[in-house]
């Protein structure tokens, strides 16, 4: 089977990008991660150098456009056909984004559309909400939004604090972004074909999985 070329974009623990590592094992996985890129000399980024992944720090830029001049520089060389954001906590501007049109997928713990942006455990505990979740989506020009390809859900115990509820949502969304990548590069994945963002809307509300 031929493998689609990734690159991961992180800034943080690096679990999304670990899960993914794993599953890209796997023969019959649809990927394999070419490149590893990030903002920080975050706990990712050091995994991904022990990993033995080509891992790129681009950091200290005078503005985002560097950031992204560089970052496309590195995915062209490395032939990446597709973008896995995994907690990463720069926003990527249009331009860049239409130039990788439905070629960029984002994890974001909430279940979209509610609770976009940041401090998404702390507002669905404060909702009231008894589950919360999060969701693997295509990324477009819009903060947190874009067609989803897949999301889960764990419940929201009376007692769990920010921090519990982290934890115990990240073993799932590990999970998710996995199942995810998978369905939508065997089904949507195509770079000749300009309805395959249609294909996603018309999946939108398709739960994966759920807890
Ligand atoms: C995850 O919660 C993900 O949903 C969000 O950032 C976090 C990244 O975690 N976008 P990790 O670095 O993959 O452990």
């Amino acid at each position: 089977m031929k493998k689609i070329n990734l690159a991961i974009f992180l800034s943080g623990t690096g679990t999304n990008f670990l899960s993914l590592s794993k599953a890209c094992l796997d023969p019959d996985y649809p990927a394999d991660i070419k490149l590893v890129i990030s903002d920080r000399e975050c706990i990712g980024y050091k995994l991904s150098k022990k990993l033995k992944y080509k891992t790129i720090l681009i950091k200290h830029l005078n503005n985002a456009f560097d950031f992204e001049k560089k970052a496309t520089h590195l995915l062209k060389k490395n032939h990446v056909d597709l973008i896995c954001l995994a907690g990463f906590m720069k926003i990527l501007s249009p331009e860049f984004v239409n130039n990788w049109k439905n070629k960029i997928l984002n994890i974001h713990p909430s279940i979209l559309p509610l609770f976009p942006g940041l401090g998404t455990h702390k507002k669905a505990i404060a909702s009231g909400m008894k589950i919360h979740g999060s969701t693997v989506h295509v990324v477009d020009e819009n903060l947190d939004s874009g067609p989803i390809i897949g999301q889960c859900a764990i419940n929201i115990k009376s007692k769990d604090n920010k921090k519990q509820i982290e934890e115990r949502l990240k073993k799932y969304e590990n999970i998710l972004y996995v199942k995810s990548l998978e369905k939508y590069i065997k089904t949507f994945h195509n770079v000749e074909n300009k309805n395959s963002l249609k294909k996603v809307e018309k999946e939108y509300n398709k739960v994966i999985f759920s807890i």
